[in-house]
């Protein structure tokens, strides 16, 4: 069970996926497979083609440590693109952890409809007590997870615990600029059921500190600020039909916070990319 400081952002998290308001909006915007920031090469692409780029970049950096006898644990799994997405292309075997029950039963219906329930299993709980023993995962993976914890200090603790040694962490994360004002950013990250963003140099010392090497962060930060209006203007197209499944509170919430999102990316004050590390 984790302390309090854990267990308010994972209600705040918990409650704020399972509504079938946040569930319609993912499905229409990022449709509802890759729930993620893009790396976007051409600035008419879909946001979930750019999305599903961003699974295949972080994908290539384990690349060489997956195969049919490795098993891969995701944090935060979402829908499960990404974990659907490394079972295809490794052959590999997926746990897919997540808090959210009615993202894991929509999760767990589309492996089954793939034929990849035998790959993945999909199981609920929390990334800040890891129900694993030490030393299990050839690869621990996460996306756009982290952002939503209140101790990351413990959750990169059982992130790594869960490694076996030679094993690779990989994740991309919302952060804050070194400096940027947590006071200014409160208003687009609460969203997130958090105070905070963690920075690229908070990980940098909190992955040193947990003894991993070879720590390396693929800056993909340029890319946040057309994600953004892409996910926006989106939001702002599909206002028709979001009008019919999701509650007009829900939605005009949404469209007064993603602004705050692009302002901030606007004036570089969030910084975004891969992670990838080894535990020695
Ligand atoms: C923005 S979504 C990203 C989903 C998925 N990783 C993807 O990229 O498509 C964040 C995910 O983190 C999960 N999450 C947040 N806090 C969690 C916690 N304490 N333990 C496990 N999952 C958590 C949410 O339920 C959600 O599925």
């Amino acid at each position: 069970m984790a302390d309090d400081t854990a267990s308010a952002s994972e209600d705040a998290t918990r409650s704020y996926y399972d509504t079938h308001d946040v569930d319609a909006f993912y499905d229409a915007v990022w449709g509802g497979e890759d729930i993620h920031t893009g790396i976007y090469t051409d600035e008419h692409e879909d946001v979930a083609i750019a999305s599903r780029r961003t699974v295949e970049r972080a994908a290539d950096t384990v690349a060489g440590l997956l195969g049919k006898e490795s098993t891969v644990l995701d944090l935060g799994a979402g829908y499960g693109g990404p974990a659907r997405y490394l079972a295809e292309r490794f052959g590999c075997r997926v746990v897919a952890l997540n808090i959210s029950e009615a993202q894991n039963e929509r999760h767990r219906a589309t492996n089954a409809e793939r034929g990849l329930d035998g790959l993945i299993e999909v199981v609920t709980g929390s990334f800040h007590d890891i129900p694993f023993s030490d030393g299990q995962f050839d690869v621990v993976w996460s996306q756009e997870a982290f952002c939503h914890s209140s101790d990351r200090e413990r959750l990169l603790g059982e992130a790594v615990r869960v490694l076996e040694p030679g094993g690779a962490l990989v994740f991309t994360d919302l952060m804050a600029a070194e400096g940027a004002s947590v006071e200014a950013l409160r208003p687009a990250v609460s969203r997130l059921g958090v105070d905070a963003l963690a920075t690229v140099d908070f990980y940098r010392r909190t992955l040193t500190g947990l003894g991993l090497r070879r720590i390396d962060f693929d800056d993909h930060s340029g890319q946040l600020l057309h994600h953004y209006v892409c996910v926006t203007e989106e939001t702002r197209r599909h206002r028709p039909e979001l009008r019919n499944t999701i509650s007009p509170a829900y939605l005009d919430s949404l469209l007064i916070n993603l602004p705050l999102w692009v302002d901030a990316a606007r004036r570089e004050q969030l910084r975004w990319g891969v992670f990838h590390c080894r535990r020695a």
